[in-house]
């Protein structure tokens, strides 16, 4: 099948209707641009999984709290369509709000309130305190995308690991897609891929390497077999606190079986360690489940890890 580009959602959703119909199985994986090889990874998956492989670029701007920051997020559309061509995509897809919520502004040009889309529980603490609004944002446009594109699978990276929690509330609310979170990709050196490295500086570069390595040092830790809560998340946010060009948001701990807005403590069975923080311009987040290294994991249900 050739490479079908469209700049706008009904012809995308026409596309997508046509492809169901003809009984194919369709991979999603919606985006906000700025494509780098955790996306392709994505799409590279997708592609050997489903029939075809669609990918919406759509910067969101119900999800970003800060009006600069939705200003200076990364974007080259030829570029993401030139990679998404040669990953094996077949259809790339972007829109207006507008397009994505025809029926839902007020004479004011907003985006009414009914439109919105709640996120559920997991959506309380960490990022959630950190940027309001950020995940009413994100399930709102992925409910829509879900709409538009009916997709038998849709896949997330897991760096946005409290975003995978959510995602997969939504798809269990609508009893589809299949979710596939996959595992985080990482430059040799362990820094998270995102689009948003783009805008660090060689040296910034090196100062948020102190994001994976602390993650790495509490999985050393887990995997010598230490449990307690307290001393997991002291032993994650100690090395970040006096990491050097590094300004500490989160370091946390939670449940990795069952989200929790506040921080556990005592004994932990299954534990996932949480950072962000800001290094230079960028705030950056990663994660990492501990003892498990970077599985990746298929769910309907709003809670399974399965
Ligand atoms: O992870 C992202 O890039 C975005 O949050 C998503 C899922 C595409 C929704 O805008």
């Amino acid at each position: 099948m050739s490479f079908t580009r469209y700049g706008s959602v009904a012809p995308a959703e026409e596309w997508c209707r046509a492809a169901l119909e003809e009984g194919k199985t369709l991979g999603f994986v919606p985006t906000m641009g700025a494509l780098h090889e955790g996306h392709i990874a994505l799409v590279e998956r997708s592609v050997e999984e489903c029939d075809v492989t669609v990918v919406s670029v759509f910067v969101n701007p119900l999800q970003f709290d800060d009006p600069g920051d939705l200003e200076r997020y990364p974007r080259d559309e030829d570029s993401d369509a030139r990679a998404l061509e040669e990953a094996g995509c077949d259809l790339m897809f972007t829109g207006t709000l507008p397009e994505f919520f025809p029926r839902s502004f007020d004479e004011m040009g907003s985006l009414e309130p009914g439109a919105l889309v709640s996120p559920g529980p997991a959506a309380e603490g960490l990022e959630g305190a950190s940027r309001s609004g950020h995940f009413v944002g994100v399930a709102t446009i992925v409910h829509r995308l879900f709409e538009v594109v009916s997709p038998t699978r849709a896949y997330f990276g897991r760096k946005d690991y409290q975003q995978s929690l959510i995602v997969k509330e939504v798809a269990a609310r609508r009893g589809s897609p299949l979710v596939v979170i996959c595992p985080t990709v990482r430059t040799a050196e362990g820094l998270a891929r995102s689009s948003r490295n783009e805008r660090l500086s060689e040296a910034e570069r090196t100062d948020a390497l102190a994001l994976s390595e602390a993650l790495a040092a509490c999985d050393a830790l887990w995997r010598e077999g230490e449990r307690d809560a307290e001393a997991l998340s002291r032993a994650l946010s100690r090395p970040l606190e006096a990491a050097p060009g590094v300004q500490l948001d989160y370091a946390a701990v939670r449940d990795a079986e069952r989200w929790t807005s506040e921080d556990p403590s005592g004994p932990m069975g299954s534990c996932v360690a949480l950072v962000a923080a800001r290094v230079g311009p960028v705030r950056l987040i990663d994660n990492l489940v501990l003892g498990e290294g970077e599985a990746c994991e298929i769910s309907l249900g709003a809670g399974s890890r399965a």
